[in-house]
């Protein structure tokens, strides 16, 4: 049977670990992936035990109480703390999310903190977005009309409104370009050069949906391809894991729907 063994650069080794102060009431593990592109060494997960009576209740605010108070180090990108930046997307218990609104009470045990999966890491939490952000570009997302600007803008019926936006919220929308989904999906893992994920998919789709826009045809040819949007498998990892309960495979069937009716 073949085996598989990942590289030995590659392999996870234990860390430094960081004990609380005597005395704390509240005491939470944090282990946190390491990983510095100027030393050389393997990745490893440090260990920092917290008072949680120290900091606020989500998973963002240890990490910040950490880098201020321990180690300053720590790398992370966040910015709204409020989801809706989708910066701070990173693993948390096993499952990709926002850390700003992931409340620590909803962890048990240690809690193991890594950057988002499969995709390259720039350092410690740091996932580089450079490959997904071109397939972003390459979707052209913005509104393409020829026919002649009105003078104020291009209004919509509230029905049409609410294809975006969803009557609960969650229409595509919605979507904080977060990539939880498209670095839980299976397929974007193994091909990622070439499809195109959920999250740009969704992303698409929120364009192709669009009364406003005039090029649905040109947008549905770009995407006619074995690889860009035919690789997904409606495994739905990508829906399960929205932290803003979006639902991308929807959105992937709607737009195969499309394909099949023009035909
Ligand atoms: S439904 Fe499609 S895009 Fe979503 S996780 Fe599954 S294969 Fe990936
Ligand atoms: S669909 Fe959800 S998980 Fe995917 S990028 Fe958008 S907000 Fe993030
Ligand atoms: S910091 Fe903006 S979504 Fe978490």
């Amino acid at each position: 049977m073949a085996q598989f063994t990942l590289p030995a650069n590659s392999k996870i080794t234990d860390g430094e670990t960081h004990n609380a102060a005597d005395g704390a009431a509240r005491k939470k593990t944090f282990k946190i992936y390491r990983w510095n592109p100027e030393d050389e060494a393997n990745p490893r997960l440090d260990s920092f035990t917290i008072d949680l009576d120290k900091c606020g209740p989500m998973v963002l605010d240890a990490l910040l109480y950490i880098k201020n108070n321990i180690d300053s180090g720590l790398t992370l990108r966040r910015s709204c703390r409020e989801g809706i930046c989708g910066s701070c997307a990173m693993n948390i218990d096993g499952t990709n999310t926002l850390a700003c609104t992931k409340a620590i009470d909803d962890c048990s045990g240690d809690i193991k903190v890594t950057p988002l999966p499969h995709m390259p890491v720039v350092k410690d939490l740091v996932p580089d977005l450079n490959h997904v952000y071109a397939q972003y570009t390459s979707i052209e997302p913005w509104l393409k009309a020829d026919s002649p600007a009105p003078g104020r803008e291009r209004l919509q019926s509230p029905e049409d409104a609410n294809i975006l936006n969803g009557d609960d919220g969650r229409g595509p929308a919605g979507c904080i370009l977060c990539f939880c989904c498209s670095t839980s999906c299976p397929s974007y893992w193994w091909n990622g050069d070439r499809f195109m994920g959920p999250a740009i998919l969704l992303q698409a789709y929120r364009w192709i949906a669009d009364t406003r826009d005039e090029a649905t045809g040109e947008r549905l040819d770009q995407l006619e391809d074995p690889f860009k949007l035919y690789r997904c498998h409606t495994i739905m990892n990508c829906t399960n894991t929205c932290p803003k309960g979006l639902n991308p495979a929807k959105a992937i069937a709607e737009i195969k729907k499309l394909m099949v009716l023009r035909r």
